[in-house]
């Protein structure tokens, strides 16, 4: 069964359509928006290598039927998989590769792949010939339950990540779970790193049902996954629809990302999103307890919570100075502060929090004891 939720921001409203099976709706749900002249897919590489089949056939049956020749609207850019990807060269790529297929003001692009797809193809889709429309059809559980919403699109450049990026809200989300049934167990952790920053936003309820459930959500039962993505989206859209541009309330999505985004530049992007989130909240989590934010059975119910999601062995022994002055370049600080998102108790988090330097090495140091030894 198709659910639905609305992202509603005035003219940039959209819908998100989530279950099994919608990726054969795909282009009855772009043509009954626009008649674009053109379409381009910017795929994943390990998407388009998996599911090329399904793609061709959808594109071939779709224009076929109508009599039309797919080669002429349609284009198809796979976009090599990894972070690295989300640059300045990639971009570069897909600006020549729309210019040299004539693509004009009237074309759309689908993001078809995780984050990284949608994060580069959001953007390209913003600034190519000063903006064409875009959808974004997430194919990981982490661009799922949080990268496709929201409309926050960029690159990474000179080791620094997001630095240069655009608000630029899709058309439509379409979730079609069937692609997260070839993911390795290692993305499914990394969605669950996102998905444990949600259970920290919102009431008892849903850190209790993600608690109760977490062996389902990491074998995605087709339920719990549903019910979870919902959530995540729920309460992602409410933060984007009071605070579309992050000028406020959108700051607490950033929980664990301060650490998290330290992490991965100082391993140069050789860890993936999502693991940095589950070692950056027991940072956090660390932090606020260090700071007295939190009571210590919060914090041991957390702290034992999160250690089940296998930490990888490189972020152990890292240099702690080098990590700080990576948080020292986070785009959330002002007058040259460090500012934190901190969990305060369930469904609290405090923003803005500034914490003394020998406060954030002890969080770095604590969490190797907590996690590695
Ligand atoms: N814009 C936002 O609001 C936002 C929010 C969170 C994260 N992000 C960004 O998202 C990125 C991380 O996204 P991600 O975790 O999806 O990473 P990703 O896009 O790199 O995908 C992870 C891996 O999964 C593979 N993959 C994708 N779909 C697959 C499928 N169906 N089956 C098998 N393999 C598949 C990819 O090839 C890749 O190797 C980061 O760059 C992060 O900064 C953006």
């Amino acid at each position: 069964m198709m659910k639905k939720l609305n992202i509603n921001l005035s003219e940039n409203s959209y819908p998100i359509l989530i279950g099994n099976g919608l990726f054969a709706r795909l282009f009855d749900e772009i043509y009954k928006r626009r008649n674009y002249g053109k379409i381009l897919f910017l795929v994943d590489g390990n998407v388009s290598r998996i599911y090329r089949k399904q793609i061709i056939e959808l594109i071939d049956g779709y224009f076929t039927g109508k009599g039309l020749d797919s080669s002429t609207i349609v284009k198809i850019l796979p976009i090599k998989p990894g972070e690295t990807s989300k640059s300045i060269e990639t971009l570069s790529k897909v600006y020549s590769y729309m210019i040299d297929n004539n693509f004009g003001r009237d074309s759309l692009v689908v993001a078809l792949g995780g984050g990284v797809v949608g994060d580069l193809a959001g953007f390209a889709a913003s600034t190519f010939m000063r903006c064409v429309d875009y959808v974004q059809v997430p194919t990981t559980l982490l661009s799922a339950v949080d990268s496709s919403v929201g409309g926050k699109t960029g690159i990474n450049f000179l080791h620094t990540k997001n630095i240069v990026g655009s608000f630029y809200q899709p058309k439509f989300v379409l979730i079609d779970l069937d692609f997260l049934k070839s993911l390795n167990k290692t993305e499914i952790l990394c969605g669950a790193g996102e998905i444990l920053k949600y259970a920290f936003m919102t009431g008892p309820g849903f850190y209790s049902f993600i608690k109760k459930n977490i062996d389902k959500l990491l074998t995605l039962d087709n339920v719990v996954l549903t019910k979870i993505i919902v959530e995540c989206l729920k309460i992602k859209g409410s933060v984007v629809e009071s605070d579309e541009k992050e000028s406020g309330l959108r700051k607490i999505l950033n929980l664990g990302h301060t650490f998290a985004h330290a992490y991965e530049s100082v391993l140069e992007y050789k860890v993936k999103h999502g693991e940095a989130v589950a070692a950056g909240l027991v940072c956090a989590v660390i932090l606020s307890r260090k700071l007295s934010l939190m009571d210590e059975a919060l914090y041991q119910d957390f702290i034992n919570f999160l250690k089940q999601f296998t930490i990888r062995k490189s972020f152990n022994n890292l240099d702690k100075q080098k990590l700080y002055s990576a948080m020292l370049k986070d785009k959330k600080n002002r007058g040259g502060k460090i500012k934190f998102v901190l969990p305060h108790s369930i469904g609290e988090l405090l923003v803005d929090v500034e914490a003394d330097k020998d406060d954030v090495v002890y969080s770095l140091n604590e969490f190797e004891n907590v996690v590695f030894s």
